[in-house]
């Protein structure tokens, strides 16, 4: 398959960045692979982070050599006391006691996210083999929410040949509050612009255009909206539109005429987690567009997830992107 653009030029500025990225679902076939074309082609360093004997099984079935890529099993690592001293400190308030979270610490995830927050490793990328609620419970835990941030989310990076999307949330919060949606919006506009140099303009997706329709959901979505533009009145935002008055110019001014979006948006914030889901997969199965991502935004450090059927390229991406994000 050929590379997108976009692709490549994530993958260059990477390269210059020569960050560390753990693959805590190590004993997947993909991660393994994945690692070793990241450090043939020189993205980022990776070390893989489960049980020792398995990886190094399965790299031996694949013929894949480990040359250059550490293993670390949590099991044998001469930090695991440290972690776990560390990681009840942080949950204490939680009840977790040391015993608990020497437990956590034997697993892949938390301990990579550990590697993260200690700043033994710059970001984590997992997903292949761990579920989605897992990978997450993982980084908020252990690395925590970045300053002044109130909601972590995720947004997909919706690329067609010419025309280039950010969809926000489509992998995390099922169900946001109209400040967290507002929250949602700000944080993908950002990172939108930090990894395509596109100006954002967001739209704020409902089935109502500017009143259309009244409906409580309709109306979080205006709050959202109002909120949004308040915090941050420099940034192109709108809505509430349904998503043809959101991505197509003549719809936009027949059905939003006085709006700063006229139909041009490339930032979309969808109203909950089943339209985000069920738009982005849409998206990517019927119109062909190539999805990037979940890249989840709002943690300290980045901590990412995949979905369970990604690909070796996949990872790859994810982890230059996720070099990306945490230098920004
Ligand atoms: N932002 C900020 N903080 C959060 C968030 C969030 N989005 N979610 C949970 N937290 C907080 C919790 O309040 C909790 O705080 P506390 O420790 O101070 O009490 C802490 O983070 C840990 O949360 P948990 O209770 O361990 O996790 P929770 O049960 O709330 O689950 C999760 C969070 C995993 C993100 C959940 O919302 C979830 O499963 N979301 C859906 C994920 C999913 O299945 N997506 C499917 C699609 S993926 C795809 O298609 C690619």
């Amino acid at each position: 398959m050929i590379e997108l653009p976009l692709i490549t030029e994530i993958k260059s500025k990477a390269k210059a960045l020569k960050k560390h990225i753990v693959l805590p679902d190590g004993i997947d076939e993909r991660a393994i692979q994945a690692a070793r074309r990241c450090v043939d082609q020189e993205i980022v360093r990776t070390t893989l982070i489960g049980n020792e004997q398995e990886i190094r099984d399965k790299s031996e079935k694949l013929n894949v050599s480990l040359d250059g890529i550490p293993v670390i099993d949590p099991s044998k690592s001469e930090n695991k006391e440290e972690f776990a001293k560390l990681f009840a400190e942080i949950r204490k308030s939680k009840g977790i006691t040391l015993e608990d979270a020497q437990k956590a610490m034997q697993q892949p995830l938390f301990f990579g996210a550990m590697m993260v927050r200690l700043g033994l490793a710059d970001g984590s990328v997992a997903g292949s083999i761990s579920t989605t609620g897992d990978v997450l419970r993982a980084g908020l835990q252990v690395i925590g929410l970045a300053e002044g941030i109130t909601v972590v989310s995720s947004f997909f990076l919706m690329i067609f040949p010419n025309r280039l999307f950010s969809f926000a949330d489509c992998a995390v919060v099922p169900d946001p509050t109209f400040e967290q949606l507002a929250d949602i919006a700000l944080t993908t506009a950002a990172n939108h612009k930090k990894l395509t140099g596109e100006e954002p303009r967001v739209a704020m997706l409902s089935f109502s255009t500017k009143g259309s329709a009244n409906h409580p959901l309709v109306e979080k979505v205006q709050k959202a909206t109002e909120l949004a533009k308040k915090k941050q009145p420099d940034l192109i935002l709108d809505g509430e539109f349904q998503l043809d008055a959101a991505v197509v110019p003549k719809v936009g001014q027949s059905k939003a005429p006085g709006s700063v979006i006229q139909g041009n948006a490339n930032v979309l914030i969808f109203p909950d987690l089943n339209a985000g889901n069920i738009g982005y997969k849409l998206t990517q199965r019927l119109a062909g567009a190539e999805a990037v991502g979940p890249i989840i935004q709002g943690l300290k450090k980045p901590a990412f997830d995949l979905s369970r059927g990604c690909s070796v390229d996949d990872i790859v991406n994810v982890a230059a992107i996720n070099a990306l994000m945490g230098a920004m």
